[in-house]
């Protein structure tokens, strides 16, 4: 059974991945109604949280329904993170998570997200003082190291386990590797081994089918799985993932009803909480695979990925459902 602090999560939980624009409330709360065990928000800048740019005032937001759920923060600086701590908790999260393994250039050349595998006393003491700042659980997203060369996720995620972290999310790439190449979880596993670890250890990267969730629990012994992309638009991948666990087969797919209804209430939630334009706007990336493999589609996938006005877009649902209501998805 994993745990992270007193949240209990039972056997070989799958947690929704943090990403960028894309693990916003309405998006969390449908995951978290498709099975997943805990849900991240996307990183949240440290600075701009102390700045309260509304911008990142507004990723705090979370609903009662998604819970429990981890906020992730990211940034270098020890008194803007300890700050950001502090605010993170006015929104009463489940978890605080602190993002160590973001590749991207304008993070990285600040020592921020992965750019801290290249300084892991320090890595391990903002862990520490974040730890000491809060009564939540802290838990860690990172990577397996730098590049390469520099490998010591072994040894790192022991000391962060030492100065009090919950729960560690590897990633099995390297900073250097950004999203190429494939996951490695053979050094994931490592970390498991080590028999002074206690902590839950979470395989992250490429867990993009049922068996492959198989695979990371029982081949490679991991607590449990993060999913990211599998699940963009596809919120249903936490359920197909537990039924396979559960019979061994493979559920059927979600059918024409379910992902109209999905994207009818993404985006109405999305609306409420963001209002009409940027509602609108920011679910049309899962539409694509809502309504992925369906043929003559191109129609009206176009007008739900281009309209501006959401009664466009719901009226382009209700003709998705009358045309192909019938089709069967394999
Ligand atoms: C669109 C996108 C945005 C992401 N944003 C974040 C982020 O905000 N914080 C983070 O820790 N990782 C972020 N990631 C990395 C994912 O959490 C995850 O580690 C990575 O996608 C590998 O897992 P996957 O193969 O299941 O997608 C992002 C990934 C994607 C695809």
């Amino acid at each position: 059974m994993a745990k992270i602090g007193n949240i209990e999560l039972g056997a070989f939980p799958l947690l929704l991945a943090p990403m960028e624009d894309v693990s916003d409330p309405p998006f969390r709360a449908l995951c978290k109604e498709q099975g997943a065990d805990v849900v991240y928000t996307e990183f949240i800048s440290s600075e701009g949280l102390i700045r309260d740019a509304a911008k990142s005032m507004q990723k705090l937001d979370i609903y009662e329904k998604e819970r429990p759920v981890g906020i992730q923060i990211f940034g270098a600086e020890l008194d803007s993170m300890l700050q950001a701590v502090d605010i993170v908790e006015q929104s009463n999260p489940d978890i605080i998570d602190i993002n160590f393994g973001c590749p991207v250039k304008k993070v990285v050349c600040k020592n921020a997200g992965a750019g801290i595998l290249r300084d892991i006393p320090l890595m391990v003491k903002l862990t520490e003082e974040i730890v000491k700042r809060t009564k939540l659980p802290v838990t860690v997203k990172t990577r397996l190291g730098w590049d390469n060369a520099s490998i010591k996720i072994v040894e790192v995620a022991e000391r962060l386990q030492d100065v009090g972290i919950q729960a560690i999310s590897i990633h099995g790439r390297t900073r250097v590797q950004m999203y190429k190449g494939e996951a490695d979880w053979k050094p994931i596993a490592e970390v498991k081994n080590n028999s002074r670890m206690h902590i839950p250890v979470f395989g992250n990267g490429d867990v993009d089918s049922p068996e492959k969730a198989v695979e990371m629990r029982d081949t490679f012994g991991l607590d449990g799985a993060m999913i990211g992309r599998a699940s963009i638009g596809y919120p249903w991948f936490f359920k197909e993932v537990k039924h396979f666990f559960e019979t061994g087969r493979h559920a059927a797919p979600p059918t024409m009803e379910e992902r109209v209804d999905a994207a009818r209430r993404h985006l109405s939630m999305a609306i409420d909480w963001k209002g009409d334009k940027l509602g609108v706007f920011e679910t049309r990336r899962h539409y694509t695979n809502y309504f992925k493999g369906i043929p003559h589609f191109k129609e009206y996938r176009q007008k739900m990925v281009t309209s501006d006005d959401a009664a466009d877009v719901f009226a382009a649902f209700d003709e998705v459902l009358e045309k192909f209501g019938d089709y069967q998805f394999v």
